[in-house]
């Protein structure tokens, strides 16, 4: 069966007092069995969260890595640097990193295969813009990404990806696709990889939705049938936020 996770990213957001603050009252929280619970702080508090967080039931992420094991690539964080301080999962192509760092699908298919080659999972970000939408190209664009990131793996490789569809226009915006377009999309995104792979593979992949998950609006999103749970920006910044989603299912 596939799993139900809740991911907090965290973005450019939390120094290390702050980081302290959030781990001292996440680690007082009671989690429920059934929800895998990650968070995705920034690359200098990754260590500190995966040591505070040994004994419970968090999984700390990156952000994002580099697609080459090691050389020089002057301010890039490798897979191995990630997997020697306990972090074996890592957000690839977040919308923020395809828009502002130029992140294209050839370079985040190469970081798809350097986070599987390490032994990594992936929680692999897909979204279209809202001029995709209106002229109605979003299935096309989302079919688009998918085939040109991960489309190339293995029937095997998919034990390890997580999707998480994230519409860029509901990303910080305060505007979340309902709940119906999130149904949507999901279902278009299974199906997809239904029709390429199987339906056993389809049916163990878990898909996220992000963009705009709050409180008020995280239940009716995570009660559609093809939505596994969220990736959460703001909301996932203040423990109390984060933990009423997290009890969102
Ligand atoms: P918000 O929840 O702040 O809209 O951010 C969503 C997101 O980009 C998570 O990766």
């Amino acid at each position: 069966m596939r799993k139900k996770i809740v991911a907090g990213n965290w973005k450019m957001n939390n120094d290390l007092a702050e980081t302290e603050m959030f781990l001292v009252d996440l680690k007082k929280q009671v989690f429920p069995e059934n929800v895998v619970v990650m968070i995705a702080p920034s690359f200098t508090n990754l260590n500190q969260a995966f040591e505070s967080l040994r004994e419970h039931p968090v999984t700390v992420v990156a952000q994002n890595m580099n697609q080459n094991n090691e050389g020089a690539f002057t301010g890039e964080i490798s897979a191995k640097m990630l997997k020697s301080i306990g972090v074996n999962t890592v957000i690839l192509g977040h919308s923020e990193r395809r828009a502002y760092f130029m992140e294209d699908s050839a370079i985040l298919a190469e970081k798809v295969n350097t986070a599987l080659e390490n032994e990594m999972t992936a929680i692999f970000c897909i979204g279209e813009e809202l001029e995709d939408r209106k002229k109605g190209n979003h299935f096309k664009l989302i079919k688009k990404q998918l085939f040109e990131g991960l489309f190339h793996l293995s029937n095997e490789s998919w034990k390890n990806i997580i999707i998480a569809y994230e519409p860029v226009w509901a990303i910080g915006t305060g505007e979340t696709a309902s709940p119906e377009q999130a149904q949507e999309m999901h279902n278009f995104i299974r199906k997809t990889i239904a029709e390429n792979y199987s339906k056993a593979i389809a049916d163990e992949v878990s898909i996220l939705y992000g963009g705009s998950v709050k409180p008020d609006n995280a239940s009716e999103i995570f009660g559609q049938d093809d939505v596994d749970g969220g990736l959460i920006g703001g909301a996932s910044l203040k423990v109390d936020s984060f933990m009423k989603i997290v009890n969102s299912f």
